[in-house]
């Protein structure tokens, strides 16, 4: 089959190199793509926010799937017009796309079916004293409800800083929430599913803090790996029954059943309950990097089955290894980011043995002199996968020690909530 990807971060390259080594897939089609698409699928240049400009482009390339990578075109109903279409789509219609593109509403329905969650309480009055507060033990967290790429949460022991995050958000979105603070360690699970089935794919744990030791302002993500020893088979096990099982009994009964990938974030507390921090409606992103490796089977056919409703049919394993991607960010990521500036040492790869690493290019551009420049917050990742954690980490650093961009910022401590563990 040809198969058209929507997005251009480290997540669509990270999909294409998977497709790319499928049987079941022909042509790879990308839009927009970047530099890493560019080398095995073609790129094609559209505004992925315009409904019409991608149903035409899945329409002139007569794709046979459409996969979509980040919540904008999700949002937007993509899926919808897709589908509407004929077009099988990867990916969740308008309805439980808002399962990330609202929190309330994910809250909602959390409630409504006993998935365990933060409690919460909404607000839309700007005051002089938020009473609210009190309710709550700090540190305080207040979110944004609407799409904020990952950024639209502040965490804060500060009152003042509450409050002015309060304000802002009911001025600029005329809503927040005032969420119960959760304690414990966070994890990623995708799930691939359809109204016929559903997947967990091998639990991962991003690093969403700027700087090691999870300090700094939180990002899209700074780094991964997989698989998450934290959680182990039965914390796996409770997250399916009090909360995978829940959400895919409710969506497939639905009208437009769910096809995609449900991303659910849990804390994890230290008596091994989980709970939902956040869905997501989409493959993680870097969590993909780190996760679509480890697929052992044909993930042409796992894509095809899930848009189609027949995931039930699909056959699924997965590699016995680990995988590390650290993420190599720009100057001034995630407030400013700084870019044009050139990268080098980027044309590396490791192949050891079981042993590899390589790169997920991300903001990367070619610019008219042919050179690698930074084109957007994260620059790329390097991604390592061999039998052990370790190794694959080890390989992650030994190509991103290699690379050189100007005043760029990478965490030197990807994985070790898992090494601390082992300690
Ligand atoms: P979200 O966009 O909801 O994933 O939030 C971004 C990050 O903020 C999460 O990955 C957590 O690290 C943190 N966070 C969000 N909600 C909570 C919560 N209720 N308790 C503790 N940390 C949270
Ligand atoms: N890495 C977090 C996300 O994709 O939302």
């Amino acid at each position: 089959m040809d198969i058209l990807i929507i997005g251009s971060g480290g997540r669509e390259h990270a999909l294409a190199i998977g497709f790319s080594e499928s049987e079941s897939v022909n042509n790879i089609h990308v839009a927009p793509g970047n530099v890493g698409t560019s080398k095995i699928a073609q790129n094609h240049d559209v505004d992925i926010l315009q409904i019409q400009e991608i149903h035409s482009l899945a329409c002139e390339l007569g794709v046979d799937l459409v996969v979509i990578g980040p919540e904008g075109p999700l949002v937007e109903g993509v899926a919808d017009n897709l589908i509407a279409s004929g077009i099988p789509c990867f990916g969740p219609t308008l309805r439980w796309a808002n399962l990330e593109g609202s929190k309330k509403f994910a809250k909602e329905i959390m409630e409504e079916l006993g998935i365990p969650t933060a409690n919460y309480e909404e607000l839309s009055q700007i005051s002089e004293n938020y009473d609210i507060l009190n309710k709550f033990d700090p540190p305080w967290v207040i979110k944004r409800d609407v799409l904020a790429s990952g950024k639209g949460v502040t965490v804060t022991h500060s009152k003042k800083i509450a409050v002015s995050a309060i304000d802002n958000a009911i001025e600029s979105d005329g809503r927040v929430l005032v969420e119960e603070y959760l304690e414990g360690e966070e994890a990623s699970i995708l799930v691939i599913m359809d109204e016929s089935d559903y997947i967990c794919l091998p639990p991962s744990q991003d690093h969403k803090r700027l700087k090691d030791s999870d300090e700094g302002p939180n990002t899209g993500g700074m780094g991964a790996y997989a698989p998450a020893p934290v959680v182990t088979s039965s914390i796996l096990r409770r997250v399916e029954e009090e909360i995978v099982q829940p959400i895919h009994s409710f969506l497939k009964n639905q009208t437009n059943p769910y096809r995609g990938c449900l991303y659910v974030g849990i804390m994890i507390d230290n008596e091994g309950a989980p709970r939902v921090v956040e869905f997501n409606v989409r493959f993680g992103d870097p969590e993909t990097q780190v996760t679509v490796p480890l697929i052992s089977s044909d993930i042409g056919e796992l894509f095809f089955s899930a848009a189609t409703g027949n995931l039930s049919n699909a056959n699924v394993n997965f590699h016995d290894f680990s995988s590390a991607t650290v993420v190599l960010a720009s100057k001034n990521y995630p407030s400013k980011p700084v870019i044009g500036d050139k990268i080098s040492g980027n044309d590396v790869f490791i192949e050891e043995g079981e042993i590899r690493a390589f790169i997920h290019y991300a903001g990367t551009k070619i610019n008219d002199q042919g050179n690698y420049v930074s084109s957007g917050g994260r620059v790329l990742s390097a991604t390592g996968i061999a039998p052990t954690l370790n190794e694959a980490v080890e390989a992650a650093y030994q190509i991103i020690n290699n690379i050189e961009l100007k005043d760029s910022q990478h965490r030197s401590d990807i994985g070790f909530r898992a090494f601390e563990r082992r300690i």
